[in-house]
């Protein structure tokens, strides 16, 4: 068969691949602690679940505009303007199948063949996919460890130019973990407005930060009109699996990547939508006692990669990620992530899954119960001093 040349230029999401390695050899009788793939181990809230069931009783099984219904939008907006202290209204929400299609919309929306686009490296490889698919050229921007996985200034002044079309930032960040400071925040603003360029702010682990409150660039003045959030239900309602995420945009662009979502999925699951505001406007407690539960487990996995001979863990600010530098072992991360699988019965992720400047590193998420990672960290300790 002959593919289109755009194909070849597609990445993709090695958790994924992982996963169905992992769980072959599960159904071969091994025993894998599964630390690889980013979805919270915990049931969604019941009440947002019972309003799935409720409208879908209630016959709320159309279409619906592609955007979203009026009431949702408008409870994303609220939601929005009060978490960020910003001003939105429903015709800046576009509602999608996962907050991911934020990103290929904006993308698609915006980039021209031969524009530039700045990302964060490590990060969320599917930027990088989708800036090489339309043509865009990608620009990575070093995420440095002894910065707490925040940019170097300098490193990003030097990128940004009169091509730079879009520049994507992702705090709390995939996969690192790390958290932007305000004053990294107010760089990329005076850049992207000195340059004219539009920001993918991906702030969809925002309800995901431990030490410090979240912060979004949209606060800053002249931000809001070029900015784009990306946020979702995937990781705050453990609702990975419903695919329901949004994007919160100037009112042109809104209307642009609602008809990028007529000509894709027409529109998200109408009974979700209904859960959707539930879950926005319904109690919030187990949001917390989830956020406090990855506290926990954070603290108890940093703890114990750093007692593991040539692993070095910084103390990550938010997500559920840690990703611990292992150059140290002497071993390469792709290497020693398989050594791991094999050896240890362990699945995690070799840093350069997100990008060159992962590579010495690997990913572990502590999206799962503390009985389990502890065993995880016994069974890598174990495995790393047979080396
Ligand atoms: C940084 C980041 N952005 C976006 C997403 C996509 O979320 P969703 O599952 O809602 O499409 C993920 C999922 O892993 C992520 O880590």
């Amino acid at each position: 068969m002959q593919f289109a040349e755009r194909m070849s230029r597609l990445g993709t999401e090695t958790a994924f691949e992982v996963l169905v390695r992992a769980r072959a050899l599960e159904a071969q009788g091994r025993s894998i602690v599964h630390l690889e793939i980013g979805e919270p181990d915990f049931d969604t809230p019941s009440n947002i679940t019972e309003a799935a069931i409720e409208a879908l009783r209630k016959g709320e099984t159309h279409y619906t505009p592609s955007a979203g219904i009026p009431q949702v939008r408008e409870a994303i907006a609220q939601h929005i303007s009060q978490s960020r202290d910003i001003e939105v209204g429903p015709q800046n929400v576009i509602l999608t199948p996962g907050a991911k299609p934020i990103m290929f919309f904006a993308i698609l929306a915006l980039v021209d063949p031969g524009d530039e686009v700045i990302y964060p490296n490590p990060g969320f490889p599917i930027y990088e996919s989708m800036i090489n698919f339309v043509g865009g050229k990608a620009v990575p921007l070093p995420l440095r460890m002894e910065r707490e996985f925040r940019f170097d200034h300098d490193e990003l002044r030097a990128l940004v130019n009169d091509k730079t079309r879009m520049i994507i930032i992702n705090s709390p960040q995939n996969p690192t973990g790390g958290i932007l400071e305000e004053e990294d925040l107010r760089l990329v603003a005076e850049l992207a407005q000195k340059h004219d360029c539009i920001v993918l702010s991906d702030e969809i682990y925002e309800r995901l930060v431990y030490d410090k409150p979240h912060h979004s660039i949209t606060t800053i003045p002249g931000m809001l009109e070029r900015t784009i959030i990306l946020d979702g239900f995937s990781k705050t309602y453990a609702m990975t699996g419903w695919r329901l995420g949004y994007g919160v945009m100037p009112e042109e662009l809104a209307q642009r990547m609602a008809k990028l979502a007529t000509n894709n999925h027409s529109c998200v699951a109408s009974f979700e939508q209904y859960a959707a505001i539930e879950a926005l406007t319904g109690p919030q407690d187990e949001v917390e006692t989830m956020r406090q539960e990855f506290e926990a487990r954070r603290n108890m996995i940093v703890e114990g990669l750093n007692q593991i001979p040539g692993f070095r863990c910084v103390m990550p600010g938010g997500a559920f990620y840690a990703f611990p530098n292992i150059e140290e072992t002497g071993k390469a991360s792709e290497w020693l992530a398989d050594y791991l699988l094999h050896e240890a019965g362990v699945a995690c992720l070799k840093g350069e899954a997100f990008g060159e400047h992962g590579r010495g590193f690997i990913r572990f998420s502590y999206a799962n119960s503390r009985k389990n990672i502890q065993e995880a960290l016994e069974r890598i300790d174990t495995a790393i001093r047979k080396l």
